[in-house]
């Protein structure tokens, strides 16, 4: 993640935005409900969990789209910050709450049935440390992963490489699903499912991965 956007989140004023970001804007409430609903998608292919992990948690937005789907919860975030307001928003998650990085992440192998990862893949500009939180992802979970990329051949990233002989706007971190097939068999998981957040209004896709 670029250093300015970490700090944002690492500090007060950051998080607090942050928490409040998704009900302030209509089109955000609107996406959050839309995103529920994919999240639901995904777990009815991976099935009810015994453990899930959720890094990194944030505020702990997504909490109440898996909750249904698991009996016991991690939620981790490399900013405490974050993490004060998750506590906040959910006292009854507050044993599971710990500080973590998604790059190394402070749990053994197979910790959890699945590790869930929303929107942090697009903030990471450096290939390898892509791959390595990737590859931290499957190395905690037993069985599931399922986690956000944004998709280079999804019709906002188009539209964006067209204007941007025009605006200059930098290029988004992007990753095709070919490309996260190869990587998911090259360390022994595959991908179950890619599912677009919208196919007009979003980049992002929620992908399952299942170890074989
Ligand atoms: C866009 S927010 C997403 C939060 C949550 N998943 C959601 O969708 O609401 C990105 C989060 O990643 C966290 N983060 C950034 N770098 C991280 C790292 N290396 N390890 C763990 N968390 C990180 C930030 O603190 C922030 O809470």
């Amino acid at each position: 993640m670029e250093p300015h956007v970490l700090e944002k989140y690492k500090s007060h004023a950051g998080a607090a935005s942050f928490n409040v970001k998704y009900e302030r804007e209509w089109h955000k409430r609107v996406s959050t409900r839309w995103e529920y609903g994919v999240i639901a998608a995904c777990f009815r292919i991976a099935g009810p969990q015994e453990t899930i992990l959720d890094l990194p948690s944030g505020c702990g937005r997504l909490f109440g789209a898996y909750r249904a789907y698991g009996k016991k919860f991690y939620a981790m975030d490399v900013s405490h910050e974050m993490l004060k307001f998750a506590r906040e928003n959910f006292p009854e998650l507050k044993e599971s709450l710990s500080v973590g990085s998604a790059f190394q992440m402070p749990l053994r192998d197979g910790a959890v049935d699945c590790a869930f990862s929303a929107r942090l893949f697009h903030h990471v500009p450096d290939p390898r440390e892509r791959e390595q939180y990737i590859r931290e992802l499957c190395r905690v979970s037993r069985k599931w992963v399922v986690f956000t990329y944004f998709h280079t051949w999804s019709l906002k990233n188009i539209l964006r490489m067209m204007r941007r002989p025009f605006n200059r706007k930098k290029k988004k971190v992007t990753m095709t699903t070919a490309e996260l097939r190869e990587l998911a068999r090259k360390i022994g998981w595959e991908v179950a499912a890619s599912i677009p957040l919208s196919r007009l209004a979003s980049g992002h896709h929620y992908a399952v991965l299942r170890k074989c």
